[in-house]
This record gives C-alpha cells, structure tokens and sequence, in this order.
C-alpha cells in the first residue's frame, strides 16, 4: 500500500517516461526526439514550467480503462518557459503514448495552455508528433481538436502561434498547424496530409510516398503549407529558438529591439552598382537585402516557394522589420498567384503584430497567361494589395528598379500608404516597359525605335514620379540602411488607425 507521497513520486516518475522506455527507443531509433527532450532544447534551461502531468485519459472503451493503457500526463507534455528569457506556452505531442494520438484529455491540456497564454499575452509553440485523432475515443477527439481549432482562431492576430511537425500530422490534425502563423518542418521525419497513401491509392488510384504527398520538401516547394524546413530535429529546435527572438508576445507588445553592434549609419557602397546596367538583366535581391540588414541576419520564410518573392525578418539597428522584395532573378520578378498569396500573408502577420514592412521593389508587372488567370490571379494579387493597403505598420518602400503597371501600386507604393518611399537612380516607374508600350502606342507607325527611345527617355528614370511626390526622394543605393534606420526610428510612434469594421473582407 503506498503513501500519498508516494503515489505522487510513482506517478510523476512514470509521467517522465512517457510510454516506457522500448518506446523511447523507438524514437530515436528513427533520428526523432521524445517529447520532454525537444522541450528542453527549446526552452532555456531549467525555464520549463509542466502543468497536468496527472492527467489522464477518460477512455473505458476497448479496454482503454485498464491500468496498462493509463498514462500519467497522457500524450501530450504541456507547459510554459522561456526563450532567451522570454515567456512562451508549449505543447510537445508524445509518440511514445498511443502514438501521440490526441484525446480528449490531451485536448483539454492544449486548450489549458492556450487559454494562459491568450490571458497574459504570450506565444504558443506546438511540437506536433501525432497519430491523429484517438481512434478509441471517437467524439470526444473530434470535440478535442475543435475546441483547439476554436482557440487557434481566436488567438489569431492576439500572440505569434507557431507550429513545428516532427512527426506525422494527419487528418483534421493538420488543421490546428495550417491554423497558425507559421508552420515549420523536420525533412524526412514528418509529413502533413488529410489523408494518407492507402486512402489516395483508393479513392483517386494515384500512387504516392508518404514523403511524395506530405514531406517537408513537398509543402516547402510545391503546396506552400510549411514555411521551412530543417534537417533534424535539434537544428529546427534551435532554429525556432532565433526565429522567436524576431517576434513580439504579443499584438500589445512592441517588437523586441535588440542591442545591435552593426552601426545604423553604415554605407553599403556595393549597393550603387549592384543593379545592372541592362534593365533585363537580372540580380540577387538576397545581396541587397542581407547588406542593408542588421548583421547580414535575415530569416527568410518560405525559401523554396514562389521564389519570385522575398520574405523574412530581419532587425534594422536593432528592431525587427519584415522585409518583402521583388527577386529579378526567378521569373523576373514578376507577380503571380503564388508569390502574392505568400506575400500577403506575410504583410498581414506583420500588420496584425506591430512589425515595420520594408519593402524593395523590382517588379516588372504581373504574369501574363491562361494558367495565372484561370487560377485566379485577379482575386489572388488582390490579396497583396489588400494586405499592403490595410496596414497601418510603418511602411517603408524602395524602388530599386522597375515598378510596372499594377504592380507598382501593389508593391507598398505611395498611394497606398506608404510612410516613406525612395527610389535608387535606376528606378523605372511606368505601366509598362518600352517595348511593349511602343508596340501599342504606336502600333503599325515607322519609327519604332526612335519612339522606344523617346519613351526609355521619358519613363526609364525615377523623374516622373518624384516630380509628383509620389516618391519622397531619389536616394544613393549606398545610403539606404542609414536612410531606412533613421525612419523607422520617428515611424516608431506611427499611428494609424482604420475605419470600425466587424473585419474586413479581404478577397480569398
Ligand atoms: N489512435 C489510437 N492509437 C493510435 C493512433 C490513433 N489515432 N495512431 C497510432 N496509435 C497507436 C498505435 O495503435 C500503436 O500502438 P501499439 O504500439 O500499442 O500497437 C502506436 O500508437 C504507434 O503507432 P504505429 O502505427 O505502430 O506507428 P507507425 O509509426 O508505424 O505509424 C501512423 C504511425 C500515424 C502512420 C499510424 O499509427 C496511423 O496510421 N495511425 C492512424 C492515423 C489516423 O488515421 N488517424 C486519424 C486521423 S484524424
């Protein structure tokens, strides 16, 4: 007979071990880490804060009630600590338990956490590792990740959520990650899909690997659900411990200013050559956004996907900043579904968490054909402009080269509420290129290349919209951090505030 003490030793003891030990190896046979170990690399040492270690599952069901199938804590491992000393709530969903699958008690410990974390303003982490919903608890599961989807919702726009798979995400389990801000992976170990192989192979004949349908290269590359992806579950622990260093609490907190050794007032003379002498000729938008940045450090999102686009987060003398820039070297730059929706998503997590938007420009209009417009991209770049003209986030805009058509006014120009917009001397800012305009303009008429050269005359240069104000100023490449950092310094206490509306309806 044990003692009250005792008991509580016994159960806490067990809760450590998760499904035992057999099981622990199996892990990490399989290059994975338990549950406990990923939380402790995340977190600071010794910050971990575990809450419901006794909670167990309700199940009497298929003999679920049986002591053997009982698991102090259940499946999942919930608490708070801090990054680098800031506050953080965490789920880590344990395989070694039923194979992580969630039930309603593991449920009702995500929804505690949640629930914390939206009552004093903090981020939530979820490690997901889960065989979905419990099979044996039918309902009550289905209930458990509704009421977790309700909250993800809710928390939206309130604190950063952030999900990483480690494991399998399967089902209406793939919900509560495409819910959050920001969905990062572990290549090879984890995969997202609504429903597996076998279920593809039935329905649709298609064959297909687990990897194929739902691995990290998959949803880095071609779906555009996972944000990044890393090679092993220590690298993306530590990974997330940096990325969460860009983020604030929460939408009351300001984004953190961290000491910065890079001075603010640095010239960046290879920037006044950087853009080519040949309008079609392309450059790496990477070189000028990691020689204007704090340190060269830029944490890009979505590497892989719509490359015609560039976004990440990066600290301009010390304070974060989301960068966006047109990338002249895939598909010239150009809009299209993709890079707007990968855009606008990422303007609107800025905007809804108080993150500057630095945005470079180099865009020579919208992809042109049957497969852009049958897929939508009217409503879709609708979404970047939308996401660019409700922000009321300092917006600070670079006309590095061409600015075309629409896609001049989508791309945070003036007109939209830009708060400061320069253009490098190499800026073009017309609807069109030349070529294409004089085609028009002049359709049939000799002369067709005295014309392009009157039009390069009049539109190839930055002139006719400084003249109209609607670049502040024309700015040498070589000044643009001290440029930037200086106004991000008195667009500090921008405010702006939009019109009462229940919620906008931005185009989907
Ligand atoms: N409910 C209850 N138990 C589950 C479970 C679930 N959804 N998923 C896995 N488990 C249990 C397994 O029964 C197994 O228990 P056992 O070792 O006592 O037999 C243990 O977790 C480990 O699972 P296993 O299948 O051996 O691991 P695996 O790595 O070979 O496969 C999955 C992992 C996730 C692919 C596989 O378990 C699976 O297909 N699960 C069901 C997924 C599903 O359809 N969920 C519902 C969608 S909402």
């Amino acid at each position: 007979h044990l003692s009250v003490k005792e008991r509580i030793d016994k159960k806490r003891k067990a809760a450590l071990v998760g499904g035992g030990q057999m099981r622990i190896d199996a892990q990490h046979k399989r290059g994975k880490l338990t549950a406990r170990e990923r939380v402790e690399l995340l977190l600071d040492p010794d910050s971990f804060v575990e809450s419901d270690m006794f909670v167990e599952h309700r199940c009497s069901d298929f003999g679920m009630e049986q002591d053997r199938n009982k698991f102090p804590g259940d499946s999942v491992v919930t608490g708070r600590g801090r990054i680098n000393g800031r506050l953080v709530f965490v789920f880590s969903q344990d395989f070694t338990v039923f194979g992580g699958s969630l039930s309603g008690a593991h449920a009702q410990k995500i929804c505690k956490i949640m629930d914390q974390a939206m009552t004093v303003g903090a981020p939530v982490i979820g490690l997901n590792d889960s065989g979905g919903a419990r099979i044996q608890e039918g309902v009550e599961s289905l209930a458990g990740y509704a009421d977790i989807f309700l909250r993800n919702v809710m928390a939206s726009g309130v604190v950063p959520q952030i999900s990483l798979i480690m494991g399998p995400c399967a089902g209406g389990a793939v919900y509560s990650p495409a819910l959050t801000d920001f969905t990062f992976m572990v290549k090879d170990t984890s995969y997202l899909f609504i429903t597996g192989p076998d279920v593809v192979k039935s329905v649709t004949n298609e064959d297909v690997t687990q990897e194929e349908l739902g691995g990290a290269k998959t949803h880095t590359t071609v779906s555009g659900v996972a944000h990044h992806a890393f090679e092993n579950d220590v690298e993306a622990l530590l990974n997330l411990r940096g990325f969460f260093s860009f983020l604030p609490l929460s939408n009351q907190d300001p984004a953190p200013i961290m000491e910065c050794h890079d001075p603010s007032d640095r010239l960046v003379p290879s920037l006044d050559t950087i853009v080519p002498f040949e309008s079609t000729k392309a450059y790496d938008m990477l070189d000028i956004i990691h020689a204007i940045v704090d340190e060269r450090d830029f944490f890009e999102i979505m590497p892989n996907y719509a490359k015609n686009i560039v976004v990440g987060f990066a600290r301009m003398n010390g304070r974060t900043v989301g960068i966006v820039g047109n990338q002249p070297k895939v598909a010239s730059g150009c809009l299209d579904i993709n890079s707007s929706v990968k855009g606008a998503r990422f303007v609107r997590f800025c905007d809804a968490f108080n993150i500057p938007i630095v945005t470079f420009v180099d865009v020579p209009g919208f992809l042109p054909g049957t497969t852009q417009e049958y897929g939508g991209i009217i409503r879709h770049g609708a979404k970047l402009l939308f996401a660019f003209a409700e922000a009321t986030v300092p917006k600070i805009t670079i006309i590095t080269r061409k600015a075309y058509g629409g896609a001049y006014d989508v791309m945070s120009s003036k007109h939209l509420r830009g708060d400061v917009n320069y253009a490098w001397p190499t800026a073009e800012v017309a609807v069109m290129g030349a070529k294409g305009a004089v085609q028009i303009i002049f359709r049939g008429k000799e002369n067709q290349a005295e014309a392009e050269a009157e039009y390069v005359e009049k539109f190839a240069n930055p002139f006719p919209a400084a003249v109209r104000g609607f670049v502040d100023d024309i700015i040498e490449p070589s000044t643009t951090r001290k440029k930037i950092c200086r106004d991000l310094e008195v667009l500090a206490s921008k405010k702006q505030v939009n019109p009462w509306k229940k919620h906008a309806n931005i185009p989907l």
